[in-house]
């Protein structure tokens, strides 16, 4: 499946495609000229590659459906732009995308697409930042690459074969604006990590986006958290789109994702537009982060 991430990036860096599009999304967020845009060019790439017969959109509150004659077999999940937030201020953002094969017989549904995240044959994400880069994995045990892209060529390149995620890291990422809202568990989570019983304080970092984030936690280890509060015990990030295929590549490079009692993986979803907690990192971090959350 090609996805036109060149497009993308051209796009970004035109001035005039910035800004507010005056719209509310389904979850009911500001929706910027970009995020139209490049919801609009993963449909119309997606429907076109003949390979897709079910699409779920951040942006779209219903499922699509692809023309019978345009049909393929696989369902495919996305957030077309993450970290829209940052688009206005230059920080970068992202694509995120998961990929199941429909197994059902007869018409796609809504449920071909309710399946949790074990179940992915693929699953990816673009980052738009210092260079453009896809990252890539299709599960099971072939690990994750990394593919920059190189604008004298108009290629990807395989720059970061069989990407791992250390063991243990020296970082945490999470909004603490919202501490107030946090679990006691988590306000003594990362307590320890600033005022650590032994060894060194960890350093803290949190793009707003969550593609920057996590790929900075694959490459230098770590934790990411999005974690449920009181106002918001599902947490923000949504499940089809964000946490599962994110848990699905960060577990293939050797790392844990969990909603914090269970990996984010085996959650069976409800509905195509549900959040989950997500915290997601290296094994150590993440094992580490679940005993003060018990
Ligand atoms: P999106 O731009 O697709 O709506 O996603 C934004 C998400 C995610 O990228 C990021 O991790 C999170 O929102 C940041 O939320 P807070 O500003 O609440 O920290
Ligand atoms: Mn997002
Ligand atoms: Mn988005």
């Amino acid at each position: 499946m090609h996805l036109n991430v060149n497009r993308l990036e051209f796009c970004f860096n035109c001035q005039a495609r910035h800004g507010i599009s005056g719209d509310t999304n389904v979850q009911g967020e500001e929706v910027k000229k970009l995020d139209v845009l490049s919801n609009d060019l993963f449909i119309n790439m997606l429907k076109s590659s003949f390979t897709t017969c079910l699409l779920v959109s951040e942006e779209n509150p219903t499922v699509m459906h692809v023309d019978t004659e345009r049909r393929g077999k696989y369902v495919v999940c996305f957030d077309p732009l993450d970290g829209s937030s940052n688009i206005d201020c230059l920080v970068s953002v992202g694509s995120i995308f998961s990929i199941y094969k429909k197994s059902s017989d007869g018409e796609p549904s809504e449920k071909d697409a309710l399946r949790p995240g074990r179940e992915l044959v693929a699953a990816g994400y673009a980052l738009y930042g210092s260079a453009t880069m896809m990252v890539l994995s299709l599960g099971h045990g072939r690990g994750v690459n990394g593919f920059m892209y190189d604008p004298s060529i108009g290629e990807f390149i395989l720059t970061d074969p069989n990407m791992r995620v250390p063991e243990k890291g020296k970082i945490y990422s999470i909004n603490e604006g919202y501490a107030s809202e946090w679990s006691p568990g988590l306000k003594k989570y990362i307590e320890e990590k600033k005022n650590p019983s032994k060894g060194k304080a960890y350093g803290a970092r949190y793009v707003g986006s969550m593609v920057a984030d996590v790929h900075r936690t694959i490459k230098y280890g770590g934790i990411f958290m999005y974690p449920a509060t009181k106002s918001a015990p599902k947490g923000k990030l949504r499940l089809l789109y964000e946490c599962n295929p994110m848990a699905f590549i960060v577990t293939e490079a050797g790392g844990a994702a969990s909603n914090g009692s269970k990996p984010i993986l085996d959650i069976e979803p409800a509905s195509i537009h549900e959040r989950a907690p997500c915290y997601l990192g290296s094994k150590q971090d993440v094992q580490e982060l679940l005993s003060f959350l018990k």
